[in-house]
């Protein structure tokens, strides 16, 4: 009869084959992405995470052409292996961002923040590139892929930063058992390998972790902001709170701080002046919207953490140390390893032979 490996040596073969389509796909040791992270998903944390055999990808969203072709650069300066880009979909230079990613022939580009156009996804491919889209449901999965999308991540709502409303564990069940033609990368609330073991199992081919990666050694993020990711429990990593219809607010999970409250008085204040006839509700939309400019910047980069934005997952109640990303990874493998060994373990000692009647067993 089949059964779970107990061996570990084993365990780490079995788990690089239930992985080998994600890590063929990014041509790397592991199947695991380092999901960009504005601010952070710079040249040291992508190169560290691509070295260690992990997939890095730069955040581009918050950068210019320019800046992007010198942060891409400076990353090929630090490593020799595949990294990809993130690219945000609004951006208003969205096409000079995927030129300046042909241009230096970096291998994928994700798309995120929205559903991307065809003609996005076309110039890539057409340049040379894998494209990578986020899908927040099976339906624009399935558009998405007849769109062009060579790969798919879907994130839930767990995750930190933008997100959508849906949990990643129901996404996975949702879309994981019904697209087979291209890998999809499960993302949102994963901190540590036996989750990671799991999403392998139902059919993804790797998993995307943010929050796991903050507290990296090789991560710039400003050390506030790190001590932030260290005290902070999975229920203070808390969705921004929308007090009236009129003002919609985009979904964002970060830790609760002052300005996470300073935020509900804002579209108080808002509401009241749209009531009184004093403010249009687009000038009141913009004020809403205009709350949380710069302020992942303000958090991550100078280390303001009770005034800007301290984007975390749920995941974060997992980030336990500083450490360095060569070690994240390492951990997270061994953890996968440890939990195969263990239902390895379990299945000995739980066989239906050996705990079945002695008559039974006897076959009789
Ligand atoms: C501080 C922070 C910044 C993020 N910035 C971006 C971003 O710029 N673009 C993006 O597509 N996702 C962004 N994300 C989402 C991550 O790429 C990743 O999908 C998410 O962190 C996965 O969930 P986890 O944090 O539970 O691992 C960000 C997440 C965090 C924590």
């Amino acid at each position: 009869m089949m059964s779970y490996p107990t061996d570990p040596v084993i365990a780490r073969q079995w788990i690089d084959r239930l992985s080998q389509k994600g890590r063929d796909f990014f041509g790397t040791d592991y199947a695991i992405m380092g999901g960009a992270m504005s601010w952070l998903s710079e040249r040291n944390l992508v190169a560290a995470i691509s070295n260690a055999g992990g997939f890095g990808v730069i955040a581009g969203g918050a950068m210019g052409p320019d800046l992007l072709e010198a942060e891409i650069q400076a990353t090929k300066e630090r490593t020799s292996k595949p990294f990809g880009v993130n690219l945000i979909t609004m951006h208003p230079d969205l096409d000079a961002l995927i030129e300046v990613c042909l241009a230096q022939a970096v291998g994928h580009v994700v798309l995120a923040g929205g559903l991307p156009t065809a003609a996005a996804i076309a110039k890539l491919k057409e340049g040379g590139a894998k494209v990578v889209c986020f899908s927040p449901a099976l339906v624009l999965a399935k558009r998405l892929i007849k769109m062009g999308a060579d790969a798919l991540v879907i994130e839930g709502m767990e995750a930190g930063g933008h997100i959508g409303p849906v949990s990643t564990s129901v996404l996975a069940q949702e879309i994981l058992p019904e697209i087979r033609s291209v890998p999809v990368f499960v993302a949102g609330g994963i901190g540590r390998g036996e989750a990671i073991l799991s999403y392998l199992e139902m059919g993804a081919a790797g998993c995307q972790l943010g929050s796991r990666f903050v507290c990296a050694t090789e991560c710039v993020a400003h050390e506030d902001f790190k001590k932030a990711f260290l005290k902070g429990n999975a229920r203070d990593a808390v969705t921004s709170v929308q007090i009236d219809a009129r003002l919609p607010v985009i979904p964002v999970r970060a830790l609760s701080n002052d300005a996470t409250q300073r935020f509900i008085e804002t579209q108080k204040s808002v509401a009241a002046k749209v009531d009184a006839g004093d403010l249009d509700p687009k000038a009141a939309q913009l004020e809403i919207e205009h709350f949380w400019a710069g302020a992942l910047k303000r958090a991550a980069v100078d280390g303001d953490i009770q005034n800007g934005s301290i984007m975390a997952g749920q995941s974060v109640g997992l980030v336990k140390k500083i450490q360095p990303t060569s070690e994240i990874l390492e951990d997270l493998i061994t953890q996968a390893v440890q939990a195969l060994v263990r239902r390895g373990e379990d299945f000995a000692a739980h066989s239906p032979v050996s705990s079945a009647p002695s008559s039974l067993a006897a076959g009789a």
